[in-house]
């Protein structure tokens, strides 16, 4: 089973139950069509990785590109709510926000993910020492996120690190992983867009 259908919306599932084994946890939010998801899965076959997508027919395309890969899971949820309410406490390793929606009208600025509350829920979920990932091509998303995150009053235990627009082989720098690119990574390099 690759798609993952919780009990409940607002409970928290147990991972071990779900890969039916206890492994580091990597969650990709947004995951579209589970490219980088099933590509970083097959290189760390020890770790659990789930994707998390709202799009039903991403979800779909995710859960046949995992379909012979055992340690990937799909569950179709708005992120914000599944970060919050399914996650359990420390419970994840690496989190990955790659290319989410940059809504760049100001009047759509309050449907952009990163918000506040979502940095505390990502805080609650990851084990000390987690790391989430975040990458952009919309500069203004960059500079909120940025003054977001110094502003989160959970910053004490929270280590910015501005990764090098240049880089187009980007590493995890807690695990030592380097990070394929994703699908609209290649697509806005491609239009020579700054990361
Ligand atoms: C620009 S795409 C990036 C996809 C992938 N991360 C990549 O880099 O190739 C953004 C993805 O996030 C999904 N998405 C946007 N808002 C979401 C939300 N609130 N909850 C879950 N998925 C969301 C979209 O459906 C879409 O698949």
């Amino acid at each position: 089973m690759i798609e993952l259908v919780p009990e409940t919306c607002v409970a928290a599932f147990d991972p071990e139950k779900i890969f039916k084994r206890r492994a580091p946890l990597q969650v990709d939010l947004g995951c579209g069509d589970g490219s980088f998801l099933c590509e970083l899965a097959q290189k760390f076959p020890e770790k659990n990785f789930l994707g998390i997508e709202r799009l039903r027919g991403r979800v779909a395309r995710a859960c046949r590109k995992a379909d012979k890969i055992d340690n990937v899971r799909v569950l179709q949820a708005e992120t914000s709510s599944a970060v919050r309410y399914l996650l359990p406490p420390e419970s994840v390793e690496t989190f990955y926000l790659l290319f989410p929606d940059p809504w760049p009208k100001r009047r759509h600025h309050r449907r952009r993910i990163v918000t506040p509350e979502f940095l505390n829920s990502i805080h609650r979920a990851l084990e000390p020492d987690g790391v989430l990932h975040i990458a952009t091509d919309y500069l203004d998303y960059f500079q909120h996120i940025e003054r977001l995150v110094r502003a989160t009053p959970t910053a004490p235990r929270l280590r910015f690190e501005i990764g090098n627009p240049d880089d187009v082989d980007p590493f995890d720098s807690r695990s030592g992983q380097v990070l394929p690119p994703t699908k609209f990574e290649k697509r806005f390099r491609a239009q020579g867009a700054p990361i």
